[in-house]
């Protein structure tokens, strides 16, 4: 990872700032410059973009050298495209705006000088555009080179970002450039998490990574190993790992608020640090990538983590299931049957679909807790969610659609692409089983609800609860988004915003 960044809002135009390297922003088709950058800069920019045909094009960037002796703090400026007026989103911001920071680093600037994207008939609030200003900065200059012998352009350089609030007040700007950057920052945590390859993240390695980032964030943490979970009947999550022969861990965090909680919830994550499908095994192409496989388990981590430095009055359980599964020799068979802490007992007739197995002991534990009445879960648990909505959204689904709303809510505001699916009671059938209480496979048809139908039978009888299936946007494989290829920490920006933003 990158150093120390300081990001901070200056009163006034961008043309006072000093910096190595300025960014302005040039929107297709205006007249004029958005943004607080100073009337003489403003003017000498649109006569560059004239005569350079730079008409603002969305990522477009172009690179300008100014004369100097004009009064100006750099001698660099990149012009930003980030389209019309009318497509101007703060989505389509944070994304052309990391891109132009990892210019500015390729160009070896330590500091940037910004304006906001506010003011001016802009339709954002000076708190919303700082917060995007620094989710794009933080999470389009990430970069995973741990295991690379020479880093690519992200953040090698940058040490500095001044923001131009032009007549916005300066302590809004401040908030909502520290909010970014604190959500920006754990959602990169997640990604770190996803990105280590699965022989350097077993289980046990997530357990001692979780122990070390409670200790640092002030936060509970508890971790079951095998035998613990065998002396509460956690049958689940035991019979996936068997096959492996890295054990099994449960990983317990609690954050709890300095006043008497408002309310009490629960986080749920996947934990499978590498799923090869186990005895039910996967093809090649279907294992590339599973090392992603516990980014449910990494967001609910970096969520928890990031808790502290909100400070909201809700008590907030994490678990994680942590187990690997593979296809050894003790491996669990199909149509062996696991008895779950709840007393239910399940049919594995596909070891593939792993994840609701263990799961269903997660949500028994959860459904235990004292006082929880809501508990949410992230996995990365169906190809079939995928094949619904591709992969750039989670599907939604629960008991209780208030809860599913809020969820829904949050994500808008957070920016990322959450939809709801059905829970369609009828499809239970599907997963009835010949000799257990069920089975954890159904037809080929509506995967992720049968999935989720399969979940709902672990969660007690009155908990508020919803499902996220991430298998879709947790890991990318293809650079579409600002989030680029590998790890997305999806879900860490939704529940942050929900956990911390009253109602
Ligand atoms: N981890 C996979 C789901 C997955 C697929 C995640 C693609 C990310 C990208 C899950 O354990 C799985 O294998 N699901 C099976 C279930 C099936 C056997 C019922 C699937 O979706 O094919
Ligand atoms: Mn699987
Ligand atoms: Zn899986």
């Amino acid at each position: 990872m990158s150093g120390p960044l300081q990001l901070a809002g200056r009163a006034g135009d961008l043309q006072g700032i000093k910096a190595d390297v300025a960014i302005a922003y040039r929107l297709r088709g205006d007249t004029g410059i958005v943004g607080p950058v100073g009337a003489p800069l403003a003017a000498r920019l649109l006569e560059v973009a004239r005569e350079d045909r730079f008409h603002g094009r969305p990522g477009k960037l172009h690179l300008w050298h100014l004369p100097g002796e004009d009064g100006t703090g750099f001698r660099r400026l990149l012009l930003l495209g980030l389209g019309s007026r009318e497509d101007l989103t703060l989505e389509r911001y944070r994304r052309e705006l990391g891109d132009a920071f990892v210019e500015a680093d390729r160009l070896g600037a330590t500091s940037v000088a910004v304006p906001l994207l506010a003011g001016e008939g802009l339709p954002f609030e000076p708190g919303a555009a700082a917060r995007a200003l620094a989710e794009g900065l933080v999470l389009g200059t990430y970069r995973f080179d741990r295991y690379r012998s020479e880093p690519r352009p992200g953040r090698r350089h940058l040490k500095q970002v001044l923001v131009a609030a032009g007549g916005s007040p300066v302590r809004q700007v401040d908030a909502g450039l520290a909010r970014g950057e604190t959500l920006a920052n754990a959602t990169n945590f997640a990604r770190d998490l996803v990105n280590e390859p699965a022989g350097v993240l077993t289980p046990a390695r997530m357990a001692e990574i979780a122990q070390e980032a409670a200790r640092t964030a002030g936060i509970d943490i508890t971790v079951l190993g095998p035998d613990e979970m065998r002396s509460m009947g956690m049958g689940g999550i035991l019979g996936i790992a068997q096959g492996s022969q890295q054990p099994p861990r449960l990983i317990h965090l609690v954050y709890r608020p300095a006043t008497r909680p408002a309310r009490r919830i629960a986080l749920v994550g996947k934990g499978l640090t590498f799923d090869s499908g186990g005895l039910s095994l996967k093809t090649a192409d279907g294992m590339e990538t599973m090392k992603c496989d516990m980014a449910g388990a990494a967001s609910v981590l970096a969520t928890l983590c990031a808790l502290p430095e909100f400070g909201p009055a809700v008590e907030v359980h994490g678990v994680m299931g942590m187990a690997e599964n593979m296809p050894g020799g003790a491996a669990i068979r199909p149509g062996d049957v696991v008895k779950i802490m709840n007393g239910k007992t399940v049919e594995v007739r596909n070891t593939d679909a792993e994840g609701r197995v263990v799961l269903a002991d997660c949500l028994s534990f959860v459904s235990r807790l004292d006082g929880v009445d809501t508990a949410i879960d992230l996995a990365t648990l169906t190809g079939a969610c995928v094949v619904a909505l591709g992969p750039m959204a989670c599907g939604v689904m629960g008991n209780d659609r208030p809860l599913v709303d809020e969820i829904l809510r949050a994500a808008e505001a957070a920016g990322e692409a959450m939809w709801p699916l059905p829970l369609y009671s009828e499809y239970r059938e599907h997963i009835r089983s010949d000799i257990a209480d069920i089975k954890n496979t159904g037809i080929r048809w509506g995967g992720a609800i049968t999935a989720a139908l399969f979940l709902q039978e672990f969660v007690r009888e009155g908990l508020r609860w919803a499902h996220l299936d991430i298998a879709g946007p947790a890991f990318g494989e293809k650079e579409y988004s600002y989030l680029g290829k590998g790890g997305s920490g999806v879900g860490v920006r939704t529940l942050l915003h929900m956990l911390t933003t009253p109602a």
